[in-house]
């Protein structure tokens, strides 16, 4: 399976933030935005990696993340020039996908629970249609909202409804066997003048083939669209972090865990930042040895 991180968009809702830097490199406390949809894709053992995003942004990625070597992984570069919708990225990933099974997550989404990586390493072992992951929240209204039988098949999707039949809100997270790219091509622009994924997952709804995972209490996915919400995301994070003396969405961390990276590599990139209690935190991981 391949993975797109689609890291797109102004960033409009955050301005002056997000003027001169990219909404997905800002911090959530101690690290960029970025690293928490990248740990997930690596979570569920991609080790393939497409980032899609904005020609003016795409260097400030390459500088921070470079081609994924040093994190036992590939990572690609290609930009999307204007916001035409989360579906292009499957089209702009064509080349990258090669007809195999992919997962894309947006570069804006923080997913964080217990039992989260068992759960992502059982879906991508192999996908028939789409796998969606749902998320009871309080404003449906603000999401894609999805519909779903006992067994978790999807009954029906609306972008953004006026009268949301569930409180299950789509998060951006989708997971799509190697029909999608075509899917995505043959789609029209929607009123917003975008090529919305509401609208891929419809067609592998009509197939019979989309299914939608329940997160469930305890879950958080949290939201980075505002400045209090962003705020709010990098407290969770915070908290969390100082209380039990772990890290959350540390890539060096994912990638020795995964066993993509060795202890001495993982060492050596604690090292590099050993100045910051995140580089000793890799160092310290690296010495107990435990993946
Ligand atoms: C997009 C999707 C929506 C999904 C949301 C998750 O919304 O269109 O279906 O629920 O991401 O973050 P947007 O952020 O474009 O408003």
């Amino acid at each position: 399976m391949k993975g797109i991180v689609l890291a797109g968009g102004s960033g409009t809702r955050l301005h002056p933030l997000t003027r001169a830097v990219s909404k997905q490199l800002l911090p959530v406390y101690d690290k960029p935005m970025i690293y928490y949809p990248l740990s997930v894709l690596m979570l569920g053992g991609i080790r393939d990696v497409l980032i899609v995003s904005t020609p003016e942004h795409l260097p400030l990625f390459r500088a921070l993340l470079g081609d994924g070597s040093k994190l036992g992984i590939s990572i690609d570069y290609a930009e999307q020039r204007r916001a035409n919708g989360i579906a292009e990225a499957l089209v702009i990933g064509a080349e990258h996908i090669g007809g195999d099974s992919v997962a894309l997550v947006l570069g804006d989404n923080i997913f964080h629970g217990p039992g989260f990586s068992k759960m992502l390493h059982h879906h991508t072992q192999s996908v028939d249609g789409c796998v969606l992951f749902g998320y009871a929240v309080r404003d449906p209204e603000r999401y894609g909202v999805g519909e779903v039988d006992a067994e978790g098949r999807l009954l029906s999707i609306e972008e953004k409804p006026a009268s949301p039949r569930s409180n299950l809100a789509v998060t951006g997270l989708y997971l799509y066997d190697g029909d999608a790219v075509d899917i995505a091509k043959n789609l029209t622009p929607s009123a917003r003048g975008e090529l919305e994924i509401t609208d891929v997952n419809r067609v592998y709804l009509e197939r019979g083939k989309a299914r939608m995972v329940n997160l469930g209490r305890g879950f958080a996915w949290l939201d980075t669209g505002t400045h209090d919400s962003l705020l709010q995301a990098g407290q969770y994070v915070q908290v969390l972090e100082q209380r039990q003396g772990v890290r959350i969405a540390c890539l060096e961390e994912v990638a020795f865990r995964m066993g993509f990276i060795d202890a001495d590599a993982c060492h050596a990139l604690g090292a590099q930042l050993s100045k910051s209690g995140y580089g000793q935190y890799l160092m310290d991981i690296a010495a107990k040895g435990t993946r």
